[in-house]
């Protein structure tokens, strides 16, 4: 059995090498510029494990160009460090440079069938299409009521623990799209379900690490049996699978519980049900459209209200800005709410440029291309992985100068009203954009207005009543 193994692992291993060495013997098409790649490796030892989106500016400095390209046992990659690029091949070419990769780990963990990760197609416009018809501008302010009632808790947790602000964002984050979903009330930072939900997503960042996984690179390790050493992946992707699935159907088992029995909060799921006679495939699409929309939207606002908090500490006249302003147009005996917000340009300007300052996902999600392409006289090869470079979008001194400084004013016209750069990078481009934007906007929107109406957030002080110096450390995953 062994032998045969042996065998079997030596024939995959030759034929490995023959593709990559066929592939890199192809007539070399012109390329955008990047590193120059090692025979077999390619530039899998210069592409970065952690923090991309700096690594990438210094190449677009060292190649001159904001389009760049690099390879990895095979695989091409695509990075795209300027707004102008990413709009012409994202979005003006989006028939193409839409779809996903599919890392083999993503299939063993079962969640091929989730909107951000899933394949350009059918399916995938189904899961737009049902996303859209519930989270667009116009119909959002049906959860506002849900939003005010999470935001409040947010204020009373910030007032009776503040040194866990971290925790008390995420779920805040994770209250309202759960809410909204499931018509869950997460209430409570201990909530069994909310630490479930933490444990997977947590652990999907290492899913997605570049290099993490040896089997993301070559899937034909998928095969290897469990007990063979270094196939460690296996439990890993069996043991996250589980907590998956409990994750997917839990929640949703309880919205079509409180659904049938007639009881309970509103919920989307509540809606789907009501509104089709839902078989047993669709039900299952359902199921993965929220889970999918339930993981996406779990973290990602709280990063920015966490990004929000840093901001504020370090910079008090913003703050201090942004409370006369709300005390000048609502005055102090209420809490802001969604319907000042247009007339608060200033908060307007602080959500634009947290988003700005700190994206949380500074590399967006990546695309693939789906054929291959001729692109500003460079060759582009079906299956190219493309990373958008939000970071470095966001920090072009020819839009933003001194880019690192926090400034809401750079987003304001000398009379106070808002400019019109009002267009978000970091939600991603052409047809996979997020489509939980207008959510995202105005729970983060509310949190912000509410938290700065109430507190002020400062420094901690030592015994002498001194600042103490932040240390500030943000986690250089996939998502900050
Ligand atoms: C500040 C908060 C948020 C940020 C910065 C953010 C950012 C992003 C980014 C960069 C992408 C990938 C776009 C691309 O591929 O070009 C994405 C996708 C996605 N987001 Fe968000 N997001 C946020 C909140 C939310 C929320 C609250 C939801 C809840 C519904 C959500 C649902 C999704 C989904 C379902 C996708 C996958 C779309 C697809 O692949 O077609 N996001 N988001």
């Amino acid at each position: 059995m062994t032998g045969y193994l042996s065998v079997l692992i030596a024939i995959l291993l030759l034929s490995l090498v023959f593709v990559l060495i066929s592939r890199q013997r192809t007539p070399q098409h012109l390329r955008p510029p990047g590193p120059r790649p090692l025979p077999l490796f390619g530039n899998a030892f210069h592409i970065p494990k952690s923090r991309g989106w700096l690594a990438f500016i210094k190449w677009e400095k060292v190649y001159q160009s904001s389009l760049l390209f690099a390879s990895a046992f095979g695989q091409s990659i695509l990075v795209i460090n300027s707004l102008e690029h990413a709009t012409e091949f994202l979005e003006n070419r989006a028939q193409t440079t839409s779809g996903r990769p599919m890392l083999p780990l993503i299939k063993m963990i079962g969640w091929e069938e989730q909107t951000p990760v899933m394949q350009y197609g059918e399916r995938w416009r189904k899961h737009r299409k049902v996303l859209h018809q519930h989270l667009r501008k116009e119909v959002l302010d049906r959860y506002d009521s849900v939003m005010m009632q999470k935001s409040h808790e947010l204020l009373c947790k910030l007032a009776n623990t503040p040194v866990q602000f971290m925790d008390h964002c995420r779920v805040y984050s994770a209250a309202v799209i759960m809410d909204i979903l499931y018509g869950y009330d997460l209430a409570s930072n201990d909530d069994h379900w909310f630490l479930r939900a933490k444990r997977v997503i947590d652990t999907s960042s290492l899913v997605l690490a570049p290099g993490a996984f040896a089997v993301n690179n070559f899937p034909f390790l998928r095969h290897i049996p469990r007990w063979f050493p270094g196939a460690g992946f296996h439990d890993f992707a069996s043991q996250l699978r589980d907590f998956t699935m409990e994750m997917r159907d839990l929640p949703y088992d309880f919205a079509k519980g409180s659904f049938l029995k007639g009881i309970g909060r509103a919920s989307l799921v509540g809606t789907w049900l009501q509104e089709e006679a839902i078989g047993r495939e669709d039900e299952m699409f359902y199921r993965d459209l929220a889970v999918g929309a339930f993981g996406a939207g779990f973290d990602t606002t709280s990063s920015s209200l966490t990004a929000l908090i840093h901001a504020l500490v370090l910079h008090p006249k913003v703050q201090q800005k942004a409370q006369e302003q709300i005390t000048q147009v609502i005055g102090s005996r209420r809490l802001p709410n969604l319907q000042d917000r247009r007339h608060l340009p200033f908060l307007e300007a602080i959500y634009r440029e947290v988003l700005r300052w700190r994206p949380p996902l500074p590399l967006g999600f990546p695309h693939q291309t789906t054929k291959d392409d001729i692109y500003n006289r460079y060759h582009i090869p079906e299956g190219t992985v493309v990373l958008a470079n939000i970071w470095a979008m966001t920090r072009d001194e020819s839009i933003y100068t001194d880019p690192e400084e926090f400034r809401p004013e750079r987003y304001l016209c000398s009379d106070g009203s808002l400019n019109d750069d009002d267009r978000v990078l970091a939600y991603g481009f052409g047809r996979r954009i997020c489509p939980g934007k207008f959510l995202a906007s105005e729970s983060f929107w509310l949190a912000m207005a509410q938290m700065i109406a109430t507190f002020e957030f400062s420094k901690p002080k030592d015994q002498n009543g001194d600042d103490v110096e932040l240390e500030v450390h943000y986690t250089d995953e996939v998502l900050r």
